[in-house]
């Protein structure tokens, strides 16, 4: 008798469904479709040269063995020092000890969930929040308490209301926020991190678009507030850190690319040493080889210096695509302005259905993601996202002229 498969697998894969985004892509992945719908970077801004060079060096060097073989959970101890510099000038205290390298941010998500989160666990989350992460954490078993937004990011109130309730821990987005670009302002990051300590709830701060700022000035990550709050100075605090609530993610999917799957967390030594054993059990470390390159790659100021180039590029798209929304979409649609990332969210009037329009969209080639699947409670019908940081300026220009084609028509 062969294995009925369905039948035989675990109780957590029922927590396991499939993305609607994913299914999405595949129907834009036809070349003739202009797609705004999925979060990829420009690949043709991807550091081909700088990558082959770092991986011609470390492979003609004494350190070639060292780069094929297996290698300490933790992570590279050069990406790590490199890593607390870089941390500690953004105002985040950490030693080496602190910091865990990952094969993702999407990872991350992954081991926290598993070090954090127990079955009905309530996890307060922005409304609406990063897909990735519902993902990652329906299969522990999350609940979530989708917080009110305004344009400073999560209201105050609806967190107290939700750790009140209960919320195990806290999810946040802080810098252009995915789905809606918003930006928690440094107002309210301290005041969010205020209750948070109040409460000793943790929050884990996901911030891969950070660095892909396009105006204004850079606001102090929440992990910053917190130590400042607990009153641990970030340069002076040698050794590890031990205490504080915040879990900060970064990345260098979006600073560097996405294929080499290198990213970090940085927290109290706690938690990282439980994410550490996490990580052993998931994968034993982060290729070797891609933290090595990615150690060398970043050398010498070239990634500020890629990270210039990548925000004029994105931000001529951000404002081309904002213009041409301005004159061709109806007066009854509305949108947020990002200052930085990679989307723009959309609001039609209350009861339009964004996925319908996908539906006639499509018929012209032209693609976005409904905002539906966002919302931890499938609300959000009538929102949609739209990418802008991986269309070419005559598609930009094209595919709005259709999307609005198609609202001025249904709206
Ligand atoms: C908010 C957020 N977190 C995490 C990730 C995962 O990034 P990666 O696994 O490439 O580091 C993404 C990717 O789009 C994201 O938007």
């Amino acid at each position: 008798m062969t294995t009925s498969w369905s039948n035989r697998m675990s109780d957590r894969v029922f927590g396991l469904k499939p993305s609607a985004i994913r299914e999405i892509l595949k129907v834009t992945q036809q070349p003739e479709v202009i797609s705004f719908a999925g979060g990829l970077p420009a690949p043709e801004l991807f550091p081909v040269e700088r990558i082959q060079q770092a991986t011609d060096e470390i492979l003609q060097s004494d350190e070639a063995t060292r780069a094929l073989q297996y290698h300490p959970t933790e992570g590279h101890v050069g990406l790590r020092t490199w890593l607390v510099k870089r941390m500690r000038g953004r105002g985040i205290p950490c030693g080496l000890d602190n910091v865990l390298i990952t094969s993702g941010s999407q990872q991350s998500l992954d081991l926290i969930g598993k070090v954090l989160i127990s079955r009905d666990d309530v996890v307060a989350v922005e409304r609406p929040t990063f897909l990735g992460m519902m993902q990652a954490w329906d299969v522990y078993g999350a609940r979530y308490d989708g917080l009110r937004m305004d344009d400073d990011g999560v209201e105050p109130d609806d967190l107290e209301r939700a750790l009140k309730g209960g919320a195990k821990a806290v999810y946040i987005i802080p810098n252009f926020h995915n789905p809606t670009g918003i930006t928690t302002s440094a107002a309210r990051r301290r005041t969010l991190t205020e209750i948070t300590d109040r409460y000793g709830v943790p929050v884990v701060e996901d911030d891969p678009y950070g660095q892909l700022r396009y105006e204004g000035d850079a606001v102090a990550a929440m992990a910053a507030f917190d130590a400042e709050r607990l009153g641990i100075d970030p340069r002076s605090a040698d050794g590890p850190v031990d205490r504080g609530n915040v879990l900060f993610l970064g990345s260098f999917s979006k600073e560097l690319c996405p294929g080499l799957r290198v990213s970090w967390i940085v927290g109290p030594t706690p938690i990282i040493n439980a994410l550490v054993q996490a990580k052993q059990a998931a994968d034993l470390h982060t290729s070797t080889l891609a933290q090595m390159i990615v150690a060398r790659a970043v050398q010498d100021g070239f990634i500020d210096a890629h990270i210039q180039t990548l925000t004029g590029v994105y931000k001529q798209r951000r404002d081309l695509m904002l213009g041409y929304m301005q004159t061709h979409f109806p007066s009854s649609v509305s949108w947020t302005r990002p200052a930085g990332g990679l989307f723009i969210w959309v609001r039609l009037p209350e009861g339009t259905n964004a996925t319908s329009l996908l539906d006639r969209c499509l018929e012209k080639k032209v693609a976005f993601v409904p905002g539906h699947p966002f919302f931890p409670d499938r609300a959000g019908e009538n929102t949609f996202r739209l990418n802008f940081s991986n269309a070419q300026p005559a598609q930009i220009e094209v595919g709005i002229t259709r999307i609005a084609e198609v609202l001025r028509r249904h709206l």
